[in-house]
């Protein structure tokens, strides 16, 4: 059947999207799958169904794509689509609320406040700073990439990272910091791939260091003992179970000070790139890039 890869679109993840979408309908070209990628900036998704498609191969990172309007619309139109559903994307685009899924089902993620844009006048940063150990970060509550992420040690620091997030989202997340090591667990079917262990000399694993520069490392296996391992990936496991996600997608998380793993966050449409991480995990595990494809899409069938 036709697949159409859904690419672009308008959110501030538009250039990686399309990094993602010329990389996936490379490879399901190259497995003979008749394909072409859909800018949904440029064609309306609506015309997707006199377009004799059969499935939806979606790449769209954040915005719309992948906050669960696409999937929606992709429901209405009864296309089958790669990913989650509505419910697990729109919460998982949300960091916040996702969090506090995680702390109600019992699942470890860093103490936090979140707080809107329009109630910044009256923020307390140095309350909140103090009750969050005097060290956070402050992401877009519903951003992705990096991007509008700071990190803040003072009150001064923290209203201007504060307000840096608020250009990008209404609501802003305040983690307490955590200091490493981050992990990056891939899910595909009901299975976590090989745990990715992220080292960046940059302060934090920021927009550069995920795209534009060579200094971060990614290191797969990640060096754990097996324990550890397996603890790591039925966390991911188990975090994405709990937010309904399915198909595929990536658990990103972190040991604190004490080495206790907290869970930062779900992409339910994980970057694709050639330097992305869900590739890196499938290599590992045995899968090429090309097999990693088909088997996202033949998730959406299941
Ligand atoms: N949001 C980016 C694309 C990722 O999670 O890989
Ligand atoms: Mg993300």
């Amino acid at each position: 059947g036709r697949v159409a890869v859904l690419a672009g679109g308008t959110s501030a993840e538009r250039e990686v999207s399309l990094r993602s979408g010329a990389a996936v309908h490379e490879a399901l070209r190259n497995a003979g799958v008749d394909a072409y990628i859909v800018d949904p900036s440029e064609h309306s998704l609506l015309s997707l169904s006199t377009e004799k498609v059969d499935r939806v191969f979606n790449v769209l990172h954040g915005g719309a794509g992948e906050d669960g309007r696409v999937q929606a619309v992709l429901e209405m139109l009864g296309l089958p689509y790669t990913g989650s559903g509505v419910l697990a994307c729109a919460l998982s685009m949300d960091k916040s609320r996702t969090k506090a899924m995680w702390q109600g089902m019992g699942l470890p993620t860093a103490a936090s406040r979140t707080v809107h844009r329009a109630d910044l006048h009256e923020f307390d940063a140095v309350t909140v700073l103090a009750q969050l150990g005097g060290k956070v970060m402050v992401k877009p509550a519903h951003e992705g990439s990096s991007i509008g992420m700071g990190q803040a040690a003072s009150a001064s620091e923290l209203m201007a990272a504060l307000n840096e997030a608020a250009r990008f989202d209404a609501e802003i997340l305040i983690e307490a910091w955590l200091s490493g090591p981050e992990y990056t667990v891939a899910i595909l079917g009901d299975e976590a791939l090989p745990t990715i262990r992220v080292k960046t000399p940059h302060a934090f694993y920021d927009y550069a260091a995920k795209y534009q520069d060579n200094t971060t490392e990614y290191i797969c296996p990640a060096g754990l003992s097996e324990t550890r391992e397996n603890a790591v990936r039925t966390l991911a496991l188990r975090a994405f179970h709990a937010t309904g996600a399915r198909g595929w997608g990536r658990i990103d998380l972190m040991e604190d000070a004490h080495g206790n793993l907290q869970l930062l966050e779900l992409n339910t449409a994980p970057g694709m790139t050639a330097k992305s991480l869900v590739p890196m995990a499938a290599k590992q595990h045995g899968l090429s890039f090309q097999a990693l494809v088909l088997r996202i899409l033949e998730l959406t069938l299941e």
